[in-house]
Order: C-alpha cells, then sequence, then structure tokens
C-alpha cells in the first residue's frame, strides 16, 4: 500500500537472516515463505488449468445513451431493484485469478480462453502486491479457511515503465511499447528471475468464495480484500443513480493521465452480487456490468497521400492525408506535416501505417511510423521533387536557417495583390474599381493586407493616396460595398482555393448551400459533388482548415460580409437540363448558367439525348443545330431564355 513499515535496508537484513534459517532448515519452507516469490529453476512450459468459474468479458459503453440503455435493460429484468452501482477504473492489464487454499496462495492462473488459463504461479509468486499468504485481522478469518479465488489485473505503473524502458535504453536493450504488453509478455516468461526483475503490481476486482452469500457486495468485497492484505482496484465508489455515475466517468476521463496506470476507461457494476448473478450472462459478457470506453487517444491508420499546401504567405507546408480514423473522440483525416525536415526525421512515407494522436488535445498530429507495416517498395517523401510535381508552374526557395520552403519572390505583397486582383475579378465578385493598379497602390500603402480588408476601406483613406482623387475614390468604395452580401458561389470562387473554377464553385453552391457546409464538410462529403475529384477535393480540405484561412472568414463575418444561403427555389426550372450555344447578348455563359441552377435547373456543358433546352445565341455553328434537330431538342432565343429565367 506504498506505505512499508520498515526500510529497505531492514527488509533486506530480514530477509537474508530467513533465507540462511531456511537454508539450513529446509525442512521449514513453507510455500508462502518470502524467499518462494523467486523460483530456483526456468519452467518447461505452462500448465494448462480449468477456472473454477468461467472468466468473463465485459460489453463496452461508449457514452451516456448506452449506460440508460444498459441500466434500462437490466431494470426490465429485475424491476426496482438495479438502483445501486459500484465503479471502479479499468486497469489496462493481464487477467489472474489468484486460489487461496485456507489463506495460502496455491496457484495464479491466467485467463486465457475463459474456459482454461495457463498456471502461472511460479511467476506471480514474484510479484509483491500478491501476498503469499492472506492477513488475518481477527474480522475476515472466515476468508482463511477453505478456498478464496481473487481475481484482478497483473499491470506494471506508468512510473516504474518509464524506469525500467530508460534502464534499457541505456543498457543498449530494445525498449517495451506500452506497460501492458510489458506486463503480458512478462507473466509468460520461462524464467522467474527475469519476472521477479520486473516491477509487476497485482490489483483484484473480485473475490470469490464456494458459498456466494459471504460476500454480498462489490463494495463490501473490496473491503474484504484490502483486509486481507490484497490492493483493491481504486478509484472505486458506490452511487445510486446515473448522474453520479457519469460524474465519476466524467471526472476520471479528465483526470484519469494524473492516475499512476494506465486506464482506457472505467467498469460499471450493479452492487448487488446476488442480483448479478441472478441477471446472468450473454454469450461472454455478464449483463449486470460495462466497461466505459473512453476515445482512443491514439489510433493508426494508412498514410494515403502527402500533399503540399501554399500558404497566403507563400509557405509550402506538407500536410499527410489519411484513412478517417477516430481520435479522441472525433473523426480525423488531415494533420499538418509542418516542414521538409519533420518528414525526415519521422521518416514519413506514402502508404506507411502511421500512429495518429492529438497534441494538445486538439490539433491531429502523427506521432510514429510504424514500420513493421511499411509496404515494400514505398520511396521517402522528398520535398523539392514533390514541389515540382505539385507546383509545375512555381519556384520554391528555401531561405537559409528555415525549416520551410516559399514560393520564389512571392513575399507577403505579391501574392496579396494576386489574390486581391482575382477575387475581385469579373468571375469572381467583379469589382471594376478594383483594377491591378488600384489593387497595388492599396496594398503598398498597408490599407489592404488580407482579402477582408478592402471592405473596411473609407473614403479619407483611400483620398490621401495619389492615384485617387474625390471622385474616383468613391467609385472604388461603392463599387466594393456593392457586393454585399455575395453570390455563395462568386464568393467561393473568389477566395481563390486551388483547383476551384468558377463551375466548381458553383457545383459547391448548389450542393452545400452555405459556406459554413462547404468548411465543415469531410473528404468523403466533397467527393460526392457532382464534377469534384480527389484532388479538388482534398484542396478545398486544406483550405478551410489552414488557420490563417479560417481567421480571414471570420474576418468576412464580422464585417458583415457574409454570402447568402442558396435557396432552392421550388424549382421553377427544377429537374431541366439546359445548354447554351453561341455567344449571349446580354450576360454571359456562367451568369446564365447561375441562374438557371438558382431556378432548380442544370446547365449541361453539352447537348445530350436528355437535354431539354438549346438555348441558341449568336454565331452558331450548323453542326450544333443539327444534332439538336436530330435529337428534337427544344430550341429558344435568348429572349425565352430571359422570360423562362424571370419569376
Ligand atoms: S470486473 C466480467 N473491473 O477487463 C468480468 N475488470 O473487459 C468483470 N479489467 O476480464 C471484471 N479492470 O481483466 C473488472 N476494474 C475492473 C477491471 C477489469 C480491468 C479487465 C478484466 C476483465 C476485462 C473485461
Amino acid at each position: 500500500m506504498d506505505n512499508p513499515s520498515v526500510s529497505d535496508a531492514v527488509y533486506d537484513g530480514l530477509m537474508r537472516e530467513l533465507k540462511q534459517l531456511e537454508e539450513s532448515n529446509p525442512s521449514l519452507i513453507s510455500p508462502d515463505s518470502p524467499t518462494q516469490r523467486v523460483g530456483a529453476k526456468p519452467l518447461a512450459g505452462f500448465k494448462k488449468v480449468t477456472h473454477s468459474s468461467r472468466m468473463l468479458s465485459l460489453n463496452d459503453v461508449f457514452n451516456r445513451e448506452d449506460v440508460e440503455a444498459w441500466i434500462k435493460r437490466t431494470d426490465k429484468l429485475a424491476p426496482g431493484r438495479t438502483h445501486e452501482f459500484y465503479a471502479n477504473l479499468k486497469m489496462d492489464g493481464l487477467a489472474c485469478a489468484l486460489i487461496y487454499q485456507n489463506g495460502v496462495l496455491e496457484r495464479a492462473i491466467t485467463r486465457g480462453d475463459g474456459f482454461v488459463g495457463e498456471d502461472v504461479t511460479t511467476n506471480v509468486r514474484t510479484i509483491k502486491s500478491v501476498p503469499l499468504s492472506l492477513r488475518n485481522n481477527g474480522k475476515n478469518s472466515r476468508f482463511l479457511n477453505g478456498r478464496t479465488e481473487v481475481r484482478g489485473e497483473i499491470v506494471m505503473l506508468k512510473t516504474d515503465f518509464e524506469a525500467l524502458n530508460k534502464q534499457r535504453e541505456l543498457d543498449g536493450l530494445p525498449v517495451f511499447a506500452n506497460p501492458r504488453n510489458l506486463a503480458a509478455g512478462t507473466i509468460r516468461q520461462l524464467d522467474p528471475k527475469l519476472v521477479a526483475a520486473r516491477p509487476l503490481q497485482f490489483r483484484a476486482y473480485d473475490i470469490i468464495r464456494n458459498n456466494p452469500t459471504e460476500v454480498t457486495t462489490f463494495s463490501s468485497g473490496a473491503e474484504c480484500l484490502q483486509s486481507l492484505g490484497i490492493t483493491a482496484i481504486s478509484p472505486a465508489d458506490v452511487f445510486t443513480s446515473i448522474d453520479e455515475v457519469m460524474n465519476f466517468v466524467d471526472h476520471w476521463e479528465t483526470n484519469r493521465h494524473d492516475l499512476p496506470f494506465n486506464t482506457d476507461g472505467l467498469v460499471v457494476k450493479l452492487n448487488d452480487r446476488k442480483l448479478y448473478a441472478e441477471l446472468g450472462v450473454v454469450g461472454k459478457n455478464p449483463r449486470a456490468a460495462v466497461a466505459y470506453k473512453y476515445p482512443a487517444e491514439e489510433a493508426t491508420t494508412t498514410l494515403k497521400d502527402i500533399v503540399i499546401s501554399i500558404g497566403r504567405t507563400g509557405a509550402a507546408t506538407p500536410v499527410a492525408l489519411f484513412d478517417p480514423v477516430v481520435v479522441a473522440g472525433t473523426t480525423v483525416q488531415h494533420a499538418s506535416l509542418h516542414n521538409a525536415d519533420e518528414i525526415e526525421r519521422k521518416d514519413i512515407r506514402r502508404g506507411d501505417t502511421v500512429v495518429i494522436f492529438k497534441a494538445g488535445d486538439i490539433i491531429p498530429q502523427i506521432d510514429r511510423v510504424v514500420l513493421e507495416l511499411r509496404p515494400s517498395g514505398v520511396k521517402r517523401f522528398h520535398m523539392e521533387t514533390e514541389l515540382k510535381l505539385q507546383y509545375p508552374d512555381m519556384e520554391f526557395i528555401r531561405p537559409t536557417g528555415e525549416a520551410v520552403y516559399r514560393v520564389k519572390g512571392a513575399s507577403g505583397p505579391l501574392l496579396l495583390k494576386r489574390s486581391v486582383q482575382h477575387f475581385a475579378s469579373k468571375g469572381a465578385l467583379d469589382i471594376d474599381t478594383l483594377g491591378e493598379k488600384n489593387v497595388s497602390a492599396l496594398v503598398e500603402a498597408g490599407l489592404v493586407k488580407d482579402l477582408a480588408d478592402i471592405y473596411t476601406l473609407t473614403k479619407a483613406q483611400v483620398e490621401a493616396l495619389d492615384r485617387f482623387a474625390d471622385i474616383s475614390s468613391e467609385k472604388l468604395i461603392a463599387g466594393v460595398q456593392k457586393t454585399i452580401p455575395p453570390p455563395l458561389a462568386r464568393f467561393i470562387y473568389a477566395l481563390g482555393i486551388r483547383h476551384v473554377g468558377t463551375q466548381t464553385a458553383i457545383d459547391l453552391a448548389n450542393h452545400f448551400k452555405r459556406l459554413d457546409s462547404v468548411g465543415s464538410a469531410s473528404l468523403d462529403e466533397l467527393r460526392t459533388v457532382n464534377g469534384i475529384g480527389d484532388v479538388v477535393a482534398e484542396s478545398i480540405l486544406l483550405w478551410f482548415d489552414e488557420r490563417d484561412n479560417q481567421e480571414l472568414l471570420a474576418k468576412f463575418r464580422r464585417l458583415g460580409v457574409w454570402p447568402l444561403e442558396v435557396k432552392t427555389v421550388g424549382g421553377k426550372l427544377s429537374g431541366k437540363k439546359f445548354v447554351i450555344t453561341g455567344s449571349l447578348q446580354t450576360m454571359g455563359r456562367d451568369i446564365a448558367a447561375e441562374k438557371i441552377r438558382a431556378l432548380g435547373g442544370t446547365f449541361q456543358s453539352s447537348l445530350g439525348k436528355d437535354t431539354d433546352y438549346l438555348v441558341v445565341g449568336a454565331n452558331v455553328g450548323a453542326s450544333k443545330l443539327s444534332k439538336a434537330t436530330k435529337l428534337g431538342t427544344n430550341q429558344i432565343t435568348e429572349t425565352e431564355m430571359l422570360k423562362l429565367l424571370q419569376f
């Protein structure tokens, strides 16, 4: 109990004395002598032993609803009797049954398949927290008569595990992956001396007597165990409502890292053992208990791709895309790899199985590669080669002393000017007062530091610049303000997301209806949009994932510049498919497409059997028309189209 009554030196001295005594009087050696903790000769193998009663497993639950459903089920089978609960932490170790005969440890059996386990008595004897004889404190002397079985977990505490691994590292030995594997591996060692050298611990969760009325509740069982000198699993407590149970669950979810052992959840049982037995077993699991599992904090997945994303400052950041996986309660499918050095250090390659965790519990990160699972022949990731491949039309440099590659010459202003021009361009928000020269002047004067800044410009600010006289500054600001609220598709296009052209922007707008929904869509959702493939979907995902971009969107929203939701109008043109040929007089083809879509119609790029209307503009080649005639497509003029577009 972490509270030894004598010092280590005294303990060692007594042990020496006992050893000498036993050596000269071998007949005095009893099986529960502390000298017998370390068996003399290695075991040849493990004997199979049948358990007195099956060692069961537990059903998993993951949230309050699951707990409620479980209680409802048990309540139905035993109305009104199921409202006292015993909950304790679930220790991640290896299950073991200890058999005491008249208070002396006779046997230790692993769980095995639940029915038959392996006799690991010699090894378990080396575990200090397994008493070789039960303590008699006068109160519980009945447990010292006949058979007492104690069930529990063999574990290694975190600090012991770390110290052991540190020592192994110093000794040049391979380190162990985690305490559970180490404990399990150790117990199955054939040499008990080796087991004795590893600081294992035993923690009990059950005490079983032939006469079940001797222990009526799990909570009293835990008290008996303690009094017999066996450490029961703790923290543990008795509760009488779901709220109380959930408080305990929540408390340990937050604080479990402070526990001395690893845990992946806790166990909740009906405290009344008679009722527990009455409710029986389904499959391998008792009806009257569940394991509440906390979300895994680490998970493995396969790395599908490493794509490079260019931030607004021109920095090239490699990003890992992997199969969606749940980590600490949320599904993640991508993680920043920071820079080329990081990839090299962790040697991360496409096709690798990687371990994902959440840094600071929020940001997904790749912790390491599971090298054993690397497919053969996968190549190292080479940043410069990848940059050429993914951005053939750009040049990159890696400034000395820096870890990141940047777009050459693209110190902030150049990229910014380009993106503001794109934002204001015809297919985007179409702000004709924001041509190249005006944009340059505004950026150079420091009035525009990001896209959203164009909406904050005041007449006084603009007028103060050489280029702008009274009138033109007014015109400029009016031109900008006129775009509020921006149409969703145009706004998406204006943001300058790589691979998102006008058509994709329109498709996204029509599919998702709101900008937030585009931003929160998963890779799979994005892929379901007609015309959006892997590359485009990834690029959209990455864009919305960038901190800078999220801040930019937040700024737009603060400034009241936010695209309206796309309303599916009860479909005046719903189900109707349009093709436009030749040039239109009153509007561009993309605007016409936008209007058709806004009314529920579909805009097609080429004539097909299913096309309903062919809008014939000016300068149309004869071949287009003859095809339409052949197919019997309804041919209409631009004026007729305009009529259809009117509400
Ligand atoms: S009670 C029906 N309590 O988890 C078995 N088990 O998934 C009821 N375990 O086999 C066991 N901590 O090896 C119980 N506090 C705890 C536990 C615990 C770990 C293990 C045990 C059991 C397995 C069930």
